[in-house]
């Protein structure tokens, strides 16, 4: 099928800057973003990009070059839908908070939902791509959606994951390692891949069944979320035995078999995918009866979870046993670095649990608002809107924030943070000042120097 038109339901982190990517590198082709919240289109729709509601280095600069004339964002579904030839789903897919599978399974709600839209309003042939990340056999229900309407209309679904991760978002886009694309018709698979071919080299583009595909993403995550596990197991041991943990991952990461990526040691992953992924993979698993391959990657998750209860607990004991009523300054509350997304950051639970020994927090992160800030706690329910209000400070400067501070929690590994005057943000602490360097980006030897007590993640 020739594609001219192209519908993306879903202005988020993948659908924006994926769209934005293939309207710069396919301009023959239009294409428009739709989602349900108009605030979040607004944004999109900002005149100025620095105000763009996601921030991904490089991506405001191809919104720019192509928004309005290749790429739009708009409140209008319907009407897209039924303009577009391919139509890809990018909706949220989150961890189901109610029922059946509460707290593992992921909440198909927001597929479906587009799903029966698209089954309404089409009058044409469709091609649907499964974009968000879906538990293997979603195409089944899909098509099972789509092929009941009683109209003539043919669809084909097709499975594209993306890989993409934050922070590198555009660049992982422009030069991926590959593209996956599952599906069982010909024709389909190729007229996406035509779209992909525009940029990325034919033998990057690899074609799978629907359900490699579908599992292919799920498992992508799981591995990249246990290697980080793994090393952060790692990283405890280290704590105990005084090997460094930094330098036994360089060791290993040598060998090529490991190789070197991803074996950093730190407070434990956050985002709004390996979490809720991983989870969903131990419950397909459960579904299936498979217990001993659920157990093995729900450990991932305990492992993780425990990483960052123990940076906490680490912190509180350090501190003499009790935080009450001490500044706690946390340098980060984005999961990572060039993101803006807060989702699942370990940041929040620290967080919480110091806010829990009546710690006073004081946050400052170059990307995030103190809106959100308030939110992500809210959203646990810890205790009252009000309660954190009082117990957690926002402060736009990295000095403000860590002034007469009784310790500094890095909690992202910003590249800012480890240009900052340390002797200066010393000299306004109350003594002893201490570091908890929960991503080990500081030198320790510079911070012990200066007359920090520094500790970091299993050194
Ligand atoms: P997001 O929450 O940033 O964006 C999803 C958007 O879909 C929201 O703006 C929401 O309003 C909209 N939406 C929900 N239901 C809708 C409906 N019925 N009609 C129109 N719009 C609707 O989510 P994000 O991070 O972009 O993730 C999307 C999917 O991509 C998820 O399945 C996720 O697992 C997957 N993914 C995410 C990656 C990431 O790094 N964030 C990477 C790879 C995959």
């Amino acid at each position: 099928m020739k594609i001219t038109n192209i519908c993306c339901i879903g202005a988020g982190y993948v659908g924006g800057p994926t769209m934005a990517v293939i309207a710069k590198k396919n301009p023959h082709i239009k294409v428009t973003i739709v989602d349900i919240n108009a605030e979040r289109i607004a944004a999109w729709n900002n005149k100025d990009v620095s105000k763009l509601p996601i921030y991904e280095p490089g991506l405001a600069e191809i919104v720019e070059e192509t928004r309005g004339k290749n790429l739009f964002f708009s409140t209008e579904i319907d009407k897209t839908i039924a303009a577009s030839e391919m139509i890809f789903i990018s909706v949220n897919t989150p961890t189901k908070t109610y029922g059946k599978g509460k707290g593992m399974a992921a909440d198909l709600k927001y597929v479906e939902l587009c799903a029966r839209n698209i089954a309404e309003v089409a009058t044409t042939d469709k091609i649907v791509v499964e974009k968000s990340t879906l538990p293997v056999r979603t195409a089944q229900a899909i098509k099972s959606i789509l092929h009941n309407t009683g109209s003539n209309v043919k669809f084909d679904i097709l499975s594209n994951p993306e890989f993409l991760a934050e922070g590198t978002a555009v660049q992982d886009l422009l030069s991926p390692d590959r593209v996956l694309i599952g599906g069982e018709s010909e024709d389909a698979i190729e007229s996406l891949a035509a779209i992909y071919g525009s940029w990325v080299p034919q033998e990057r583009i690899l074609r799978t069944n629907v359900w490699s595909s579908e599992l292919s993403k799920l498992t992508a995550n799981a591995f990249l979320a246990q290697r980080i596990s793994s090393i952060n197991a790692i990283s405890e041991l280290c704590e105990h035995t005084e090997a460094n943990v930094n330098e036994v991952a360089k060791a290993i990461g040598m060998d090529s078999r490991i190789g070197p990526k991803f074996l950093n040691a730190s407070i434990g992953f956050g985002g709004s995918c390996f979490q809720k992924d991983i989870l969903n993979l131990v419950y397909i698993a459960r579904s299936y009866n498979l217990n001993a391959v659920a157990d093995y990657w729900e450990q991932v998750i305990i492992l993780n979870d425990h990483q960052k209860r123990r940076f906490s607990d680490n912190l509180i004991s350090t501190l003499y046993n009790t935080v009450s009523g001490k500044k706690i300054a946390m340098l980060g509350w984005a999961f990572k670095k060039d993101t803006n997304d807060t989702r699942e950051s370990a940041a929040i639970y620290v967080a919480d649990h110091l806010l829990n020994e009546q710690a006073n927090i004081a946050v400052y992160d170059p990307k995030v608002n103190s809106e959100k800030v308030q939110a992500d706690l809210n959203y646990l329910n810890t205790r009252s809107n009000e309660e954190n209000k009082d117990l957690v400070k926002y402060y736009d400067d990295p000095y403000e924030v860590s002034k007469d501070a009784h310790a500094i929690a890095i909690m992202t590994e910003w590249d800012e943070f480890k240009t900052y005057d340390w002797q200066r943000i010393y000299e306004q602490m109350k003594k002893p000042a201490f570091i908890f360097d929960g991503r080990n980006i500081l030198n320790k030897k510079e911070m012990t120097k200066i007359g920090f007590e520094y500790s970091s993640i299993g050194q």
